[in-house]
């Protein structure tokens, strides 16, 4: 039966890559690579690197494929999705197909696989539509969370409180109800329409690569700076990924 793994490669850094990740690299006939669609140049050119830099292997292949354009017009964000996933899941079969019969293949996933991340989800129907003619594992990667926390020295927990990770339109939605709140994917800088000038921002922007940029303090004082750092940097780059955690209260201050 054929393989396939789900590799994370880490935020942008090629060192983020782990061993396990590199011995599955060369373990797989074929490496499908996005060329097209939803991808930052600046995130095509880490793939193409960890590709450059970590296959030693021969046999393996690195295959390009164009992902196909999600249609949003006349139908809700989630149709348009479910839609995007089925036409992707048909791309992965054809894909897959092209494997010799027990061949390996893999996927490069931004970050881990488990975090806001689709290819999970998309091989899983990939499987249904090929009847599982082949089979699937996942190899962990480090998440821009992990990236934000190290770069800025903190934990992203307080002692014994839990960590809510959602998206800018839902911290909008709900406010930052945990303690601590991780927010990713996030266009409309929500931070900014949240009424909790004391929370604490711990924001991090293109965080791995050498273009990485950080900023932390009171939300209240920090806010603007953020707001206009990132519109430079978007400017400049042509795009931008960003992420943030925010902060309430003080550790053992419930005791
Ligand atoms: C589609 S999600 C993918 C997350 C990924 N699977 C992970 O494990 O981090 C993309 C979001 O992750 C965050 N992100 C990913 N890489 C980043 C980086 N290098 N710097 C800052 N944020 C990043 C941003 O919030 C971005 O909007």
């Amino acid at each position: 039966m054929r393989h396939i793994y789900i590799i994370g490669i880490g935020t942008g850094n090629p060192e983020h890559v782990t061993i396990q990740a590199i011995g599955k690299m060369n373990a797989a006939d074929m490496i499908f690579l996005p060329t097209k669609g939803t991808e930052k140049e600046g995130l095509a050119a880490v793939r193409r690197e960890i590709c450059d830099r970590f296959i030693t292997s021969a046999k393996t292949q690195v295959v390009e494929f164009a992902i196909p354009v999600r249609q949003t017009s006349d139908r809700s964000y989630i149709e348009s999705v479910d839609q995007w996933h089925a036409a992707l899941a048909q791309t992965y079969v054809g894909l897959i197909n092209d494997l010799p019969e027990d061949g390996i293949g893999a996927f490069l996933v931004w970050g881990d696989p488990s975090l806001y991340d689709s290819v999970i989800r998309i091989v899983e129907r990939a499987r249904q539509l090929d009847a599982a003619s082949f089979d699937f594992s996942v190899v962990p990667g480090i998440t821009s969370i992990q990236a934000l926390a190290a770069s800025h020295r903190i934990p992203i927990n307080m002692v014994g409180k839990p960590v809510e990770i959602t998206t800018g339109r839902r911290l909008v939605e709900h406010g930052n109800r945990a303690e601590s709140t991780i927010v990713m994917l996030d266009g409309e800088q929500a931070f900014s329409r949240i009424e909790d000038p004391d929370a604490e921002i711990f924001w991090g922007a293109y965080l791995g690569t050498d273009d990485e940029i950080v900023r932390a303090g009171r939300l209240g004082d920090v806010a603007d700076d953020i707001i206009r750092t990132r519109a430079e940097a978007r400017a400049r780059h042509g795009w931008i990924m960003d992420i943030y955690l925010l902060r309430k209260g003080r550790d053992f201050d419930d005791l």
